[in-house]
């Protein structure tokens, strides 16, 4: 039998995938266990990506896509795996989502990790200068308190030379 998580660092055998929609209650119990908000994500569970230790969801990070704006949300890593890069991981590849889809933008909300984002690239903002279709998110509009602070990653500058670059 393999180590436990809390005693051997994140399970090598963890993936990063594209979630399916049976991964939806694993990752509505995820978020409740991380005490962040769950109302909205069924909607958006097919730009969701999990991380899994096996079969067992252990990480997600979601997007809202709104047109060439995104809203990162969603973004947790079970307890017992935090601080293992996992949560990086995954901001990783719901950015690379992102940018698949053509967004320039990413948008977020947070009470509890304005620097585990800042590190990934993302500046605070005010709220008034978010995308107005983001705002318009259920997040926005009642899930997150108004002191939760909001940030902001260009995707735009990025590599502006590559045609291959979806528009
Ligand atoms: C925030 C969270 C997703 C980070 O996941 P994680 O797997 O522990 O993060 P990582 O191990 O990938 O950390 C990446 C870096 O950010 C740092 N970091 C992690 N959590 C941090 C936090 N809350 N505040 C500041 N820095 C943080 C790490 O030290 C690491 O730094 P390094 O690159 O210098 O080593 C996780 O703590 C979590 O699920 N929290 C509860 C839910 C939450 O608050 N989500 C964010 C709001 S959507």
């Amino acid at each position: 039998m393999r180590k436990s998580p809390d005693a051997a660092g994140a399970p090598t055998a963890l993936t990063i995938a594209p979630a399916a929609a049976a991964d939806l209650g694993p990752v509505l119990d995820l978020l409740r266990r991380s005490r962040l908000p769950e109302v909205g994500l069924a909607d958006h569970i097919g730009s969701t990506v999990v991380a899994k230790d096996r079969d067992r969801v252990v990480g997600s990070a979601a997007l809202e896509l709104y047109g060439t704006a995104a809203l990162l949300r969603s973004v947790a890593v079970d307890e017992r795996l935090r601080g293992n890069g996992v949560g990086r991981r995954l901001t990783e590849s719901a950015l690379d989502l992102a940018r698949s889809h053509g967004v320039r933008a990413v948008y977020l909300l947070t009470e509890t990790a304005p620097t585990f984002f800042a590190r990934l690239g993302f500046t605070r903002i005010e709220r008034d200068a978010v995308d107005p279709a983001v705002r318009q998110s259920v997040e926005f509009t009642s899930a997150c308190p108004s002191s939760a602070t909001a940030m902001r990653l260009s995707l735009e500058s990025e590599g502006s030379a590559d045609p291959a670059r979806p528009a």
